[in-house]
């Protein structure tokens, strides 16, 4: 048996020995008081009877020998008196005042001094009233202690006795019908703990008892619970594997979402340089043709001074139209400049971007002046109502990110192909809220795919260039980098509006 097991042994039988112990303790310490009271009871009767029984005698055989003071016939009628362990000493003591003493010699000297009861009695001979002597008896009641002490010794022994037997036979009992069920059954869940399936075999197969039942209850309960742990274990390696393909699946869509996030603002790149380099060509054109119109004239000049044909006023007309070609080149130049100033704000990252303070109704004037080509192209006959001077301290590249976003929609998504249509641009500050809005007449978007324009990766147009990233982009900018609301109000046939709202102290980051 291992040290747990002996423990186990030791915790049991010594509990057990120690209730069994105070309970038999207990029932002999309430038998003995009784016992002991009761004998109390019986030994002082006892003792009283006999003295009695003894006084009783002696006051009627012994008056003539104490009228005669005989002490050898006295000794011998009070001798077997003397051996009552409850008479201490007989006094005789006639009228003479002869006096004889006898000491009970079967008790030891010392108890003889203890303190005694003394009984008096006066003797008289046959009838007559005459007092021929007394007799004295010293009587004691401690022989009565010493005998209770005698039986509550040998009930000590007798408890100690049935103690140990109870202990040796209780131990032996448990060991066998206790003991050695649970050892087994002990050794039996070890085994199954082990064992790879954790099926607990029955051990106690027979004994028809109780342990027997338990057995069999826990080998049950052990199938059940190897079969339900098995089923876990399945269930996990399945989850594993689900979590892993999740994992992988959402790798993959990251890869594709970053793949068209980059796809997208290529596009919108791409569109925003073509806008651009169409709207630097027309002041260049302008300007190459000023500049020849300019060579042409100086040459005619030339030639006509050195002819000397040239007349005051054809001077005069010459000068009149360099001047008008030079002011075209130059505020064709300026325009080129501008639009270029304006294309490197608007190549600029969005997240990276520097704030700063600038003029929003001019800054969407310039993004919408670089799509106009576009809008051209797709007939949209584009009409701005822009709030002059709104100034406001933001990253720009974020408002041309979102005027670009919602006329790319009205091009691609509004008309149907072919068709061009009308498109309101509206900028307002109202409340502190900066208004931005987009509507046009087209075809309109239907009811329950409306809440699913925002989604990422929704479009209508998949496999045409479109990436359904256009207006998640743009609610992205609007929910998290100015901290506004956009929203999309639309009916079928009759156009669509999104409206943007975003709150003044926002638009300042400050
Ligand atoms: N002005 C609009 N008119 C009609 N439908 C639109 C308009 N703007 C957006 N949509 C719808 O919302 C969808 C999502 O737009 P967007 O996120 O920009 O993705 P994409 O333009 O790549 O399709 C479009 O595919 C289209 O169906
Ligand atoms: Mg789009």
């Amino acid at each position: 048996m291992d040290n747990r097991g002996r423990t186990i042994r030791l915790k049991l039988t010594g509990k057990l020995m120690v209730v069994m112990a105070a309970i038999l303790i207990f029932c002999q310490l309430l038998l003995s008081a009784t016992h002991l009271y009761q004998s109390n009871l019986q030994l002082n009767k006892q003792h009283k009877a006999r003295l009695d029984a003894t006084i009783k005698t002696l006051a009627q055989s012994i008056a003539i020998d104490v009228w005669n003071f005989n002490p050898g016939s006295l000794e011998v009628l009070l001798g077997p008196h003397l051996t009552d362990p409850g008479i201490r000493k007989i006094e005789i003591i006639d009228a003479g005042e002869n006096r004889l003493e006898l000491p009970n010699q079967t008790l030891s000297g010392s108890s003889q001094d203890d303190a005694v009861i003394e009984k008096a009695i006066e003797l008289t001979l046959g009838g007559q009233q005459t007092s021929v002597g007394q007799i004295r008896i010293y009587s004691s009641t401690d022989y009565i202690a010493d005998e209770l002490k005698q039986i509550m010794l040998r009930q000590t022994g007798e408890m100690v006795l049935l103690i140990l037997i109870l202990a040796a036979g209780l131990s032996l009992a448990l060991s066998k019908l206790v003991l050695r069920p649970l050892r087994k059954l002990n050794a039996a869940l070890t085994a199954a703990v082990n064992s790879k399936d954790g099926i607990v075999q029955n051990p106690l197969l027979g004994l028809e008892d109780e342990f027997e039942e338990v057995a069999v209850s826990i080998s049950g309960l052990s199938g059940r619970l190897s079969g339900d742990i098995k089923t876990i274990s399945e269930a996990k390696a399945d989850l594993q594997q689900e979590k892993e393909r999740t994992e992988q699946a959402l790798n993959n869509l990251k890869q594709t979402q970053d793949a068209l996030l980059q796809s997208e603002k290529q596009a919108s790149l791409g569109s925003l340089v073509a806008g651009v380099a169409h709207e630097v060509n027309t002041p260049l054109g302008v300007v190459i043709t000023s500049i020849t119109c300019i060579n042409d004239m100086v040459q005619q000049l030339l030639q006509d001074t050195e002819a000397g044909t040239l007349t005051k006023p054809q001077l005069v007309s010459q000068l009149d139209k360099l001047n008008e070609a030079t002011h075209l080149i130059i505020s064709n130049t300026s325009r080129a400049s501008q639009l270029i100033n304006n294309f490197k704000l608007l190549s600029q990252e969005q997240h990276g971007e520097a704030q700063r303070w600038f003029n929003l109704s001019n800054y969407i004037q310039d993004v919408v002046t670089s799509m106009q080509e576009q809008l051209n192209e797709h007939q949209i006959k584009l009409q701005l109502q822009l709030e002059p001077d709104i100034i406001i301290s933001s990253m720009p590249g974020l408002y041309a990110q979102l005027v670009s976003s919602l006329l790319s929609n009205v091009m691609e998504h509004a008309f149907p192909k072919g068709q061009g249509g009308n498109c309101l641009l509206r900028l307002a500050l109202r409340q502190n809220e900066v208004c931005l809005s987009c509507s046009d007449q087209g075809i309109g978007i239907a009811p329950e795919l409306q809440k699913r324009v925002f989604d990422p990766f929704y479009t209508t147009k998949l496999g045409v260039g479109s990436s359904g990233l256009g207006m998640a982009i743009a609610y992205r900018i609007v929910k998290f980098n100015l901290q506004g609301d956009i929203q999309v109000h639309s009916v079928e046939q009759q156009g669509t509006t999104f409206d943007i709202r975003i709150p003044y102290h926002a638009a300042q980051f400050d």
